[in-house]
């Protein structure tokens, strides 16, 4: 016989009222570290002893958290930085699909983490080796008798003061429980290196077998990474197509993303009809209006649109952009002769982008405007 250890004072009851009794008397008697055993849930003992709610919800809920950021932050990072893919229009990081992800993410966490730290903090696995194991109280209380036991730990414990507090309710039989301190550990035996070896050598079994399985047996590559998928590269040759060419012509009547075909050639009428200028008039879109025409526009057409070139006689002077003709003329029509170009002045197509087209169209409206201002414009 080694160091043999008090662990509590255990009593066994008769009927479900006396364990009732019994455990609201031991919490009236002020002890806190003391529990209940029946064979089965016996209704009014959580309440007897003045339970309350099990702290474990808060660590569902950290837990749950944890999942939705996971979850959100795992598609984020996904669907904006490594791949970027433009699907069915919708913006990279499209909330509604991604709802399932993170629902589901949420739940496993939550519900795995909430068992976890179950056996882990409150049933202290790995630990097995309960003081009260194999013990003649648990072996009454697992078939037909109620037990209590008031623990040696708690600050009010006095051996003999619990006895008879034990007897005084209607204890049938009281016994002293001791453990060995050196078989029996009260504290959880997680990180012990035992532990944690069979910790390891499980997973190494697990994640080896399942790869046999998926690989040797079933023929199905376990890890099947996305960027070593088979595909064409740029500029490569092509062993499918007969022609050998890896890169194929779109089909005919394509449009690309972003891009609306111009179908208004040699017909300026029709353009000036048709097209409407998709941007609104807001500073920011005046201001990159303005930097766009001044670069572009101004060395021919002047700062202001007077047509007073900088360009000292090296190229015809456009005519004013402040005549009521153009002051009349749609911004469609205004579009076509920055895209055609006319007469004399070229096609800046291939210079200005069409969003930088319709920002200058209204930019030379507000200097329109500016050249012409009423007296209501400066109220
Ligand atoms: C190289 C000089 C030059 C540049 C740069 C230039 N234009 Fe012109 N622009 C002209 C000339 C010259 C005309 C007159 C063409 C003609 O004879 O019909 C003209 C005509 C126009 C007209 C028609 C005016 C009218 O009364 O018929 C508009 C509108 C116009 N330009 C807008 C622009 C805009 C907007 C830009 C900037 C993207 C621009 N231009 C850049 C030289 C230029």
């Amino acid at each position: 016989m080694q160091n043999k250890v008090l662990y509590s004072v255990t009593g066994i009851f008769q009927t479900p009222d006396s364990i009732k009794h019994a455990a609201k008397s031991i919490a009236d008697a002020g002890y806190k570290r003391y529990d209940i055993n029946t064979p089965y849930p016996v209704h009014g003992i959580p309440k007897a002893m003045g339970m309350t709610i099990s702290k474990l919800g808060y660590f569902t809920l950290v837990f749950g958290l944890s999942g939705i950021a996971l979850a959100l932050g795992f598609t984020w990072i996904i669907t904006n930085i490594i791949y970027p893919l433009v699907q069915g229009g919708k913006p990279f990081f499209a909330l509604p699909p991604f709802i399932p992800i993170t629902f589901e993410v949420t739940v496993l966490l939550s519900s795995c983490g909430t068992v976890i730290i179950m056996l882990l903090l409150y049933f202290k696995f790995p630990n097995n080796s309960h003081p009260l194991h194999d013990t003649n109280y648990m072996k009454k209380v697992s078939s037909d008798k109620y037990g209590a036991y008031i623990m040696a730990d708690d600050p009010n414990f006095d051996q003999s003061k619990v006895r008879s507090l034990l007897e005084s309710l209607g204890a049938i039989d009281i016994e002293d429980i001791y453990y060995d301190e050196e078989t029996v550990s009260l504290r959880p035996k997680v990180f012990e290196p035992k532990f944690l070896g069979f910790l390891l050598v499980a997973i190494l079994i697990t994640a080896g077998a399942t790869y046999f399985t998926l690989n040797k047996l079933l023929f199905m590559p376990p890890f099947d990474w996305m960027s070593f998928q088979s595909r064409v590269n740029a500029q490569s040759l092509s062993t499918f197509f007969p022609d050998k060419h890896g890169m194929r012509m779109p089909p005919s009547g394509t449009i690309a993303r972003g891009f609306m075909p111009f179908p208004y050639e040699g017909d300026p009428d029709k353009a000036g009809k048709m097209l409407v200028n998709p941007m609104t008039n807001t500073q920011e879109n005046i201001e990159q209006g303005r930097k766009q025409y001044d670069i572009f526009c101004s060395p021919c057409h002047d700062w202001h649109g007077t047509g007073n070139s900088r360009l000292r006689g090296q190229f015809p002077n456009p005519p004013s952009l402040h005549s009521q003709k153009v002051r009349n003329w749609s911004d469609g029509m205004i579009y076509y002769i920055i895209t055609m170009g006319q007469n004399t002045m070229p096609s800046y197509a291939y210079q200005v982008s069409r969003e930088d087209r319709w920002a200058i169209i209204l930019y030379v409206r507000t200097l329109q405007r500016a050249m012409n201002a009423k007296p209501e414009d400066i109220k």
